[in-house]
C-alpha cells in the first residue's frame, strides 16, 4: 500500500494533504528491520505492507489499524454529543486523525459506543467499527458495568436491597434490578447495571429516595478503566483488552 493511502486511511486527511505531509517531511517510517530506526520518507508513493506498520507524523508515534478500537477517560464537564449544547465535546480530546479517518468514502472518525451524562466521568469505548458499535448496543449483548456512585445521603441495607430487587422507574412499568450492589461506605455505592436506560443510575438512586452527587464508570464487561489513565486522557485498545469484552472483534 502507497504510504499516502496508508496515512490517508487512518484519517490524515485526503490523499493530497496526505502527499503533502509526506514530500514536506513530516512522516518518518519505523524500520521493522532495524527498530527503533525511525526513516524520513519524501516519497508519497512508496509502498509498504499497511498492518503493523508504525509511524510517525510531526513526532507522534501511529501504527496502523484497520479499525480503530480507543477508550477515553471521560471526565466531568463534557457531553458524548458532536454537537453539544453546553459543554465542549469529547470529540475535542481526541487528536483530528481519529476523528477523521474514512469509511466508505465518507469522513466518520471514531464514535462513543453508548454515553455518559455531562455529569459523569469514567470509562468510555470509541470506534469506526460500526457492526461492533452494534453488536455492543444491541440489547441482547449487554454487557454489565459498574459504576462508582456518590450520593447525597446515607445508604442503608433497605436502599441496596430494593436496588437488587427492583424499581420500577417512571416510563416502564417493569422493574430494572441492579445486577449486583456493594456498600462502599456510608455515601459510596458499586453499582452493577446491565442493562443502559436514559439517566438509569440517577433514576434508580431517586426512586429509592437518594439522589446522585457523583457518578463514575469503572469498568465495562471485564474491561477497567485503567488508574493510570488520567481524566481527558485515551488509549489504543489491544487484543488483550478487547478479549475482556463480550462479543468483540479478535485483532
Ligand atoms: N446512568 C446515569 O444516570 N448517568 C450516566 O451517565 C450513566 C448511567
Amino acid at each position: 500500500m502507497q504510504l499516502q493511502d496508508i496515512l490517508y486511511s487512518q484519517g490524515f486527511g485526503t490523499r493530497r494533504v496526505c502527499a503533502g505531509l509526506i514530500q514536506r517531511g513530516h512522516v518518518q517510517v519505523y524500520d521493522k528491520n532495524k527498530p527503533p530506526a525511525l526513516v524520513q520518507h519524501t516519497l508519497a508513493a512508496t509502498e509498504f505492507e499497511a498492518h503493523e506498520l508504525r509511524f510517525r507524523v510531526d513526532g507522534v508515534d501511529w501504527q496502523y489499524a484497520d479499525k480503530a478500537y480507543i477508550m477515553l477517560h471521560k471526565p466531568v464537564g463534557t457531553e458524548c454529543s458532536q454537537k453539544p449544547s453546553t459543554y465542549p465535546s469529547i470529540y475535542t480530546l481526541l487528536p483530528a486523525p481519529l476523528r477523521q479517518r474514512p469509511q466508505k468514502g465518507a469522513v466518520l472518525g471514531v464514535q462513543a459506543i453508548g454515553r455518559l451524562d455531562q455529569d459523569s466521568s469514567g470509562l468510555l469505548l470509541l470506534t469506526d467499527d460500526g457492526q461492533f458499535i452494534h453488536r455492543m448496543s444491541s440489547p441482547r449483548h449487554h454487557q454489565p458495568k459498574v459504576y462508582e456512585v456518590t450520593v447525597k445521603h446515607p445508604l442503608d441495607a433497605r436502599q441496596v436491597g430494593q436496588l437488587l430487587g427492583g424499581v420500577v422507574l417512571d416510563d416502564d412499568p417493569r422493574p430494572v434490578r441492579a445486577a449486583a450492589c456493594q456498600l462502599v461506605s456510608t455515601h459510596h455505592l458499586r453499582l452493577t447495571l446491565t442493562e443502559g436506560k436514559y439517566h438509569q443510575v440517577k433514576r434508580m438512586l431517586a426512586a429509592v429516595s437518594n439522589r446522585v452527587e457523583a457518578l463514575h464508570r469503572s469498568q465495562i464487561g471485564g474491561l477497567r478503566l485503567p488508574e493510570t489513565l488520567a481524566a481527558g486522557q485515551w488509549c489504543w485498545l489491544g487484543a488483550p483488552e478487547l478479549a475482556l469484552l463480550a462479543n468483540a472483534p479478535a485483532l
